[in-house]
C-alpha cells in the first residue's frame, strides 16, 4: 500500500485469481457478513469437499485441434448466454456493497451472463429486473403462507424474470456455526425487500442462534413434498428449475414432476454437512437424466478448468456463488465484472489446452480419458 496525492491508501494488487479478490474483499466487508458469506454448515465438510472434488478431476486434454479462437457462447433454456456460468443466487448482497443486488445485475449484463435472483434480495426485484438487458431467474423460497408465495412468483413473473429456480435443499437452515457464534442478522437499513409489507422482511437478531435460521423457521415451508412443484406447475407458465438436488432418484423425479432443469447442489456446503460433492454426484445425474432436463451444477467452482469439467460431465452451464459476493464486497459493479471476465479468460484458456474450439465439443471423453 502506498498514500495517493490526497493521503488516502491506494492498493495496487491486481488480482490474478478468484482468491485474491476474496482477500481484497475481505477487509471491506463487516466480519459477521464475511462469516455468513464464508461458511458452510457445522464441519465445514462439504463445504471444502466441494473444492478438493474438483481439483481431483484430472483434464484429459487433447492435441493438434486446430483452434485459433475459442467461442464460448452458449444458450441455457434457449436464452444466450456469452459463456456457461452464471450468478448462483445469494441472500443479502447489500452486504457487501451499498448497491447490493443492482450491481450485481448490472455487471451481469455487462457480461451478458444469467442472474438468479435470491428472494432473500436486499433490492427489490422489479428494480434488479430493470437493471439491465440480461436475463434475472428468480429464485424461490416456499413460504408456509402459500398466497405470498403465490405472489412472489407473480411479481417474478410481471418484472420479467424468464424461469423460477425452487430451492428444496433448505428445509431448515443448515447450522452454520459462525453465525451462531455471531448472532448473525441484517443491520438496520437491510432488509428483504421482497417481502416489504408482509411482515417477513427484517431478519432480526435472536439470543443464541442465527437470526436468519430463526426466520427461516418460522417463516419458510419445512415440510415439501413434490406435489408442491405440481403446485408451482400450476400458478406460473415459467420454465421451474429444481435448486439442491444432489442424488439420481431425486432428479429423475425432478423431470417427472415437470422441471425443465435441475442444479446439482448442496448449497456450498451451507446445509446438511458431508453431503457429497457436487463434481463427485454429477456425472451419474447427467447419465440419468441429462436428456430431459438441463443440468447446472455449482459448489466450489473457482477456476475456468472446474467449468470445463462441468460441462465434460454433464452440465450445461454453473453457478458462481461466492466469488459473486468477493467481487461485489471489493468493488461493487465492477468487482463482480472482473470476477466473471477472470473466470471467462481462464475457461478460454482451459478450453485452449483442452483442445476445444467451442462448447459442444467439450465432451466426456475430456474427464474420463480417450479410447
Ligand atoms: C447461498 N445460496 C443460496 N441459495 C439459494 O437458493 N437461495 C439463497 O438465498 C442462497 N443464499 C446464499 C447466501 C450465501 C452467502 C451463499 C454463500 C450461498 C447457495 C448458492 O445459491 C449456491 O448454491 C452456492 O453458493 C454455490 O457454491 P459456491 O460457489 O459459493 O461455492
Ligand atoms: C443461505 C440461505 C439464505 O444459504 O440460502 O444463507
Amino acid at each position: 500500500m502506498s498514500k495517493s496525492d490526497s493521503g488516502a491508501p491506494i492498493d495496487h494488487r491486481e488480482p490474478v485469481n478468484l482468491r485474491d479478490v476474496a482477500e481484497l474483499a475481505r477487509p471491506r466487508i463487516d466480519a459477521s457478513a464475511w462469516d455468513y458469506y464464508a461458511g458452510g454448515a457445522r464441519d465445514e465438510l462439504s463445504l471444502r469437499g466441494n473444492r478438493v472434488a474438483w481439483e481431483r478431476i484430472p483434464l484429459h486434454y487433447r492435441v493438434l485441434t486446430g483452434h485459433a479462437e475459442r467461442d464460448l457462447k452458449t444458450q441455457i433454456l434457449g436464452q444466450p448466454t456469452s459463456m456457461p456460468v452464471m450468478i448462483a443466487p445469494t441472500a443479502f448482497h447489500r452486504l457487501a456493497h451499498p448497491e447490493g443486488e443492482l450491481a450485481t445485475a448490472r455487471a451481469a449484463s455487462a457480461a451478458g451472463v444469467i442472474m438468479m435472483l435470491s428472494t432473500l434480495s436486499t433490492v427489490d426485484m422489479e428494480a434488479v429486473c430493470a437493471a439491465g438487458p440480461g436475463p434475472i431467474w428468480f429464485q424461490l423460497y416456499v413460504y408456509k403462507d402459500r398466497g405470498l408465495t403465490r405472489d412472489l412468483v407473480h411479481r417474478a413473473e410481471a418484472a420479467g424474470c424468464k424461469a423460477i429456480v425452487v430451492t428444496v435443499d433448505a428445509a431448515i437452515i443448515g447450522t452454520r456455526e459462525r453465525d451462531v457464534r455471531n448472532g448473525f442478522h441484517l443491520p438496520p437499513g437491510i432488509e428483504c425487500r421482497n417481502l416489504v409489507g408482509t411482515g417477513f422482511e427484517e431478519v432480526s437478531a435472536r439470543a443464541g442462534q442465527s437470526g436468519l435460521a430463526a426466520y427461516v423457521k418460522d417463516w419458510l415451508e419445512p415440510a415439501l413434498t413434490w406435489e408442491d412443484v405440481d403446485w408451482l406447475r400450476s400458478v406460473t407458465r415459467l420454465p421451474i428449475l429444481v435448486k439442491g438436488v444432489i442424488r439420481v432418484d431425486d432428479a429423475r423425479r425432478a423431470a417427472d414432476y415437470g422441471a425443465v432443469g435441475v442444479v446439482v447442489s448442496n448449497h456450498g456446503g451451507r446445509q446438511l454437512d458431508t453431503a457429497p460433492a457436487t463434481a463427485d454426484v454429477l456425472g451419474p445425474i447427467a447419465d440419468a437424466v441429462g436428456d430431459r432436463v438441463n443440468l447446472l451444477v455449482d459448489g466450489g467452482v473457482r477456476r475456468g478448468t472446474d467449468v470445463v469439467k462441468a460441462l465434460a460431465l454433464g452440465a450445461q452451464a454453473v453457478l458462481l456463488g461466492r466469488p459473486v459476493l468477493w467481487g461485489l464486497g471489493w468493488k461493487g459493479q465492477a468487482g463482480v465484472e472482473q470476477v466473471l471476465e477472470m473466470m471467462r479468460r481462464e475457461l478460454d484458456e482451459a478450453m485452449a489446452l483442452s483442445g476445444c474450439g467451442d462448447i459442444s465439443t467439450v465432451t466426456r471423453d475430456l474427464v474420463t480419458g480417450g479410447t
